[in-house]
């Protein structure tokens, strides 16, 4: 079985080879994103296998399943870029729930560290032995309010990351975990109280531009935002907005609405196309990464291995282990959830 394998780089490739041994499978390595235009190099595969800034909608899917591909792996545990609604009873969707929260949940934290005790610019300024302290106040995380939107798997390592700083921890969450003893409060009084905001929801409609120029207004003076979810959680010119009038103190920012042309590519030489982006890098208290929270060893192998096991599961034994569908929860009750399968 051939796998056509989108958006991948040399530092993800090495996991995936060394586990499609123990298989039967081949995989064909493309740098390309998968969009319209790529879906041809799927060709005489089986399978695909995208990341988080791969497009998969309705034109994709049809050109995949003209081509005879029935299974598409997520080696991600996010699946807001696949059309799932259109997927249904056409391709499986597979992907990998949970990998590493501790890499996004510890990076969330390095971003909140660097912000408030500069390290950064600490870095570069002893490097240039610029020994000076001027402008490098930060301020203690000790007994701030931290306010948690989503508490699965991430926001609750986060929590406690959190906690061990002795901060008052406080979350929102649509589904509360009742059998925890996190303090939930609504999404106002969270963005009444919170001294530091951490997202980590997925992107629904529900979710999306959580942060714009209304709720802006209803946060603390001087808030820092961290976002490690998804870029649209953020509306980011009322982000940008929100910084030049000083409602909002700092941005985190591992995540971009706009990422997916420009994210995961050396730039360096190019000059970039997007003012929205090229603003909030200017800004002296924007710390932004791209879409690297998920990257350490831990997760790449993790992701390699739940990816190549939900791959070979289906086309050894037919069953779809970590299936997604817009009815999921409801598949079984509805009657379409058969032989490990959600259609
Ligand atoms: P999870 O599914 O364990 O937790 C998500 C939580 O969000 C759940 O508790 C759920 O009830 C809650 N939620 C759902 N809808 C909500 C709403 N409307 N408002 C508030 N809360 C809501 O997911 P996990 O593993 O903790 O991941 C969280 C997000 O982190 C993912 O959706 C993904 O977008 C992002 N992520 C980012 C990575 C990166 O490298 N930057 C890597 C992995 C995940």
């Amino acid at each position: 079985m051939n796998i056509a394998f989108f958006d991948t780089k040399p530092y993800d490739r090495q996991y995936f080879e060394k586990y499609s041994k123990e298989t039967g499978l081949k995989f064909r390595f493309f740098e390309a994103k998968l969009n319209k235009d790529t879906v041809e190099l799927a060709k005489n595969c089986q399978g695909v296998c995208v990341f988080v800034n791969d497009t998969v909608d309705k034109e994709v899917i049809d050109a995949l399943y003209k081509m005879g591909i029935r299974i598409l792996a997520l080696r991600s545990a996010g699946y807001n870029n696949v059309d799932i609604k259109y997927a249904f009873n056409k391709i499986h969707i597979v992907r990998v729930p949970a990998y590493s929260p501790y890499a996004v949940a510890e990076h969330a934290m390095a971003l909140l560290l660097t912000q408030v005790r500069k390290t950064h610019k600490a870095y570069i300024r002893t490097r240039d032995f610029n020994f000076s302290l001027n402008g490098m106040t930060g301020f203690d995380l000790f007994n701030k309010t931290v306010g948690v939107v989503g508490t699965g798997k991430i926001g609750k390592v986060f929590i406690d990351i959190c906690k061990g700083f002795k901060m008052n921890v406080i979350a929102y969450d649509k589904f509360p975990d009742k059998n925890s003893d996190i303090k939930y409060v609504d999404i106002d009084t969270l963005y009444k109280q919170s001294d530091i905001i951490s997202f980590h929801c997925p992107l629904t409609e529900e979710t999306y531009h959580l942060i714009n120029n209304e709720t802006l207004k209803t946060l603390k003076d001087g808030v820092i935002i961290i976002n490690t979810s998804r870029g649209a959680l953020i509306d980011a010119e009322a982000l940008i907005e929100g910084i030049r009038l000083k409602k909002i103190g700092g941005a985190c920012l591992d995540v971009y609405e706009e990422e997916s042309d420009v994210f995961f590519e050396d730039n360096s030489e190019n000059a970039l196309n997007d003012d929205t982006l090229l603003k909030l890098i200017s800004m002296p208290n924007v710390i932004l990464t791209s879409h690297q929270a998920f990257l350490t060893d831990e997760a790449l192998d993790n992701i390699a291995k739940i990816t190549v096991s939900n791959l070979n599961n289906y086309f050894k034994n037919g069953v779809c282990d970590n299936e997604v569908c817009y009815r999921c929860g409801k598949c079984e009750e509805l009657g379409t959830h058969q032989n490990n399968k959600c259609f």
